[in-house]
C-alpha cells in the first residue's frame, strides 16, 4: 500500500492498482480531472498530475476531446474466470485470448525429455556463443520443413533465427536501409507490429483489404511510392481471407518493376482445416523479392520466443552483416532442441494432432457462437474466429473485456476510418462444448 508521498502519486498508485486487478478495463474512460477531483476533494492540478504520470508510464491514453482512457495495449495478469473454464491451478489465459495455441496439447514431457537430453551431452563447446545467424540443424530442419509443407526451396544461409516477429521486423528495416521509405500494410491488420514499423522510422500506408485480400490495384493507384509491402497472404490477418493468385502476381510485379520488397508474414499457415492453401509468395519468389517471415509460436508455444526469416539470396550478406552485430538472441539450447524435435519427426506429428483438435474445438464454438445468434464469418483455417456484429464493435469489445472476456474488435485493428464492425475470437484453448457454451453465453451477457 502506498500512503506515503505526494497526494497526486497516491492517486496515480490506486488509478494503476485498479487496471493491473482489472476493476478498469482497457478502454475504459476515466472522469474528468475536473469531476474526479471535486469527487476526491482534491485540487484538479493533482489528478491532472496523477493522469499525466499513468499516460508517461503507458498505463493511460489521452485521446484529445474525447478524454482519457484506461491503454488498449496492456498486457495485464490474467483476471480470475471460472474454474471450470480452465482446469489446474495454473495462470490460464482469458477466454477468446488471441495469439496463444492450446496450452492444454503440446507435449511438454517430451518436450523437456529433449531438453534434458541436449543439456546432458552438451560439451565445452556447446557453452560459446554460436552461430550468430542462429544454429545451423535448426536452420536445417527449417529449409526441410519448408520445401515439404510449403513448396519452398532455399538455403540454410537464407535463414535467419529471431526471438519473434518484432525482432524480424526490425532487422528487415535495419538490414535494407528502410529508414524513410513507406510500407504498403494491410487494413484491417495485426496491431502490433505498426509501432515497430513505425519506430524504424518508416510510414505506414493502409492499403485496404477485400475478400481477394491486400486490395493491390488500390494500392498502386493511391500510393506509388512505397518500398515495402507487408502481407498475411495465407489468411489474412484478422478478416481471414487467402491473397488471390492475380494479386499475388500483381504483387510480385510491382516488386520486381520497383525494386521493392514484400515481407510476407506466414504465421498461421499450419493451420488449414480445408481445401488446399496457395503456395505462398516465397515459392513464386524467381525474381527474389519476397522475405519469408515464419515464427514457432503458434507452430510450438509463444514461450520459446523463437521465429526466422528467409531472405532472398542477395540479401544474405547484408543480414548477416547485421547479426554479426547483433547476434542471435535464442538461447542455443532451445535452438538446438527445437532442430531435434523437427528433425525427429515431433513437430509434424503435433502439427498433425492440433489440426484435428483446433478443427473440433472451432466447431465448439462456432456452434455455441450460432446458437446464441451470432454471425460467424467463414474461414478455412488459422487459429482465430471473426462474427460479424452490428453497431459499435470498438464498445462492445471493450464491455467484453471488462467482464474478462479477451475478444478484440475489428475496428481497432483499423488504421484509416471504420469499417464492417466485427469480433476477433479465439479458440484454441476451448476444451469442451460445454466450455464454449458457457464462454459464449458469457459473451452475450456482457454485450447486451
Ligand atoms: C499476424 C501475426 N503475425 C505474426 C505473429 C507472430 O508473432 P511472434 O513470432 O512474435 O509470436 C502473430 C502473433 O500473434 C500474428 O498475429
Amino acid at each position: 500500500m502506498q500512503n506515503e508521498g505526494p497526494r497526486y502519486r497516491q492517486i496515480a498508485w490506486q488509478l494503476k492498482t485498479a487496471i493491473e486487478e482489472g476493476k478498469l478495463g482497457a478502454g475504459r474512460r476515466l472522469p474528468s480531472s475536473r469531476v474526479y477531483a471535486q469527487e476526491l476533494g482534491v485540487s484538479r492540478v493533482t489528478v491532472e498530475n496523477a493522469y499525466g504520470e499513468l499516460v508517461a508510464q503507458g498505463w493511460l491514453e489521452r485521446r484529445g476531446q474525447a478524454g482519457t482512457f484506461v491503454s488498449e495495449h496492456l498486457t495485464l495478469k490474467p483476471v480470475a474466470v471460472e474454474p471450470t473454464w480452465f482446469g489446474g491451478e495454473e495462470p490460464h489465459p482469458q477466454p477468446f485470448q488471441l495469439g496463444l495455441p492450446a496450452l492444454d496439447l503440446f507435449p511438454r514431457a517430451l518436450w523437456a525429455r529433449m531438453m534434458g537430453r541436449r543439456l546432458r551431452t552438451q560439451t565445452r563447446f556447446d557453452l560459446a556463443l554460436g552461430d550468430v545467424c542462429g544454429e545451423m540443424a535448426l536452420r536445417q530442419a527449417i529449409v526441410e520443413y519448408l520445401r515439404l509443407s510449403r513448396s519452398i526451396e532455399c538455403l540454410p544461409e537464407q535463414v535467419f533465427i529471431t526471438s519473434g516477429y518484432a525482432a524480424s521486423m526490425s532487422l528487415i528495416l535495419r538490414a535494407l536501409n528502410g529508414q524513410g521509405q513507406g510500407m504498403w500494410v494491410e487494413d484491417p491488420g495485426f496491431p502490433l507490429i505498426r509501432p515497430v514499423i513505425a519506430r524504424e522510422g518508416i510510414t505506414l500506408h493502409p492499403i485496404p483489404v477485400d475478400n481477394e485480400g491486400m486490395n493491390v490495384e488500390w494500392a498502386l493507384a493511391n500510393v506509388s511510392d512505397a518500398r515495402f509491402a507487408l502481407v498475411t497472404p495465407a489468411h489474412q490477418s484478422p478478416l481471414g481471407v487467402a491473397l488471390s493468385l492475380p494479386r499475388r502476381r500483381q504483387l510480385l510485379d510491382w516488386a520486381m518493376h520497383n525494386q521493392a520488397w514484400i515481407i510476407e508474414d506466414d504465421y498461421d499457415s499450419e493451420f488449414r482445416y480445408q481445401g488446399k492453401p496457395l503456395p505462398p509468395l516465397k515459392s513464386l519468389d524467381a525474381p527474389q523479392r519476397v522475405i519469408y517471415a515464419g515464427t514457432f509460436s503458434k507452430a510450438m508455444f509463444p514461450a520459446l520466443r523463437t521465429a526466422w526469416l528467409v531472405v532472398p539470396l542477395p540479401l544474405v550478406g547484408a543480414f548477416r552483416e547485421l547479426v554479426r552485430q547483433i547476434a542471435c538472441p535464442v538461447p542455443i539450447p532451445g535452438q538446438q532442441t527445437l532442430g531435434d524435435f523437427i528433425r525427429e519427426g515431433h513437430f509434424w506429428r503435433h502439427l498433425k494432432k492440433m489440426r484435428v483438435h483446433y478443427a473440433r474445438r472451432r466447431r465448439w464454438l462456432e456452434e455455441a457462437l450460432l446458437a446464441q445468434g451470432f454471425d460467424v464469418v467463414a474461414q478455412q483455417g488459422g487459429i482465430q474466429l471473426v462474427v460479424n456484429i452490428s453497431g459499435d464493435d470498438r464498445r462492445l469489445a471493450a464491455q467484453a473485456r471488462a467482464a474478462g472476456l479477451a475478444v478484440q474488435a475489428i475496428n481497432d485493428w483499423r488504421i484509416a476510418g471504420r469499417g464492417t464492425p466485427g469480433l476477433i475470437m479465439s479458440f484454441t484453448n476451448i476444451v469442451s462444448q460445454n466450455m464454449a457454451n458457457e464462454q459464449v453465453a458469457a459473451l452475450r451477457r456482457a454485450l447486451t
